[in-house]
């Protein structure tokens, strides 16, 4: 585990390239935190850190967006995702397994169906003042050393 903080979201960013930056693609990057504590921002900077170059917005409606790279990123979000037939239609298990990098916000609503194996935990909740963030990391070695 390594924890970090931040105090805009610019950093946030900065700490979703540098793990970017270390991905293999086939990683599942499982955020777990509430409302507005930053993980699309964070996502944003993973896809920078992959080299993709479209700007990342929340799949609030579409609850997949896909961005096409030499290592491609699923970006979902399980908000409203609470049943295994809500999380099939999604497409999720057809992503899995194809060499994308999943980023996935509120995991804990999908939690069993993430397999164990591959996954980065990424969990932020807020500091002391509106705009901090303590963020960690649970995940291989290598990728927490992106963030020392
Ligand atoms: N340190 C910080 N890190 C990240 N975001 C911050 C920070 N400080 C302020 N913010 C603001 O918090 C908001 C985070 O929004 P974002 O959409 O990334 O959150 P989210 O976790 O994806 O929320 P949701 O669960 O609704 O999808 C943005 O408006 C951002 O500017
Ligand atoms: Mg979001």
């Amino acid at each position: 585990m390594i924890e970090v903080f931040s105090t805009s979201a610019e950093q946030t960013e900065k700490y979703g390239e540098l793990l970017g930056k270390t991905l293999n693609g086939g990683e599942i990057i499982a955020f777990y935190g509430g409302l507005g504590m930053g993980k699309t921002r964070f996502t944003a900077g993973l896809a920078r850190g992959m080299g993709i170059k479209s700007d990342v917005s929340s799949p609030t409606f579409a609850i997949v967006n896909e961005y096409p790279g030499d290592i491609s990123l699923c970006h979902f979000d399980m908000y409203r995702i609470t049943t295994f037939e809500d999380l099939c239609t999604t497409g999720f298990f057809d992503y899995l397994d194809n060499g994308s990098v999943l980023a996935v916000e509120w995991s804990e609503n999908i939690e069993n169906a993430l397999p164990e194996d591959k996954r980065i935990i990424i969990e932020i909740e807020r500091g002391e003042d509106d705009d901090s963030r303590v963020l960690r990391m649970v995940g291989d070695s290598v990728y927490e050393d992106s963030w020392r």
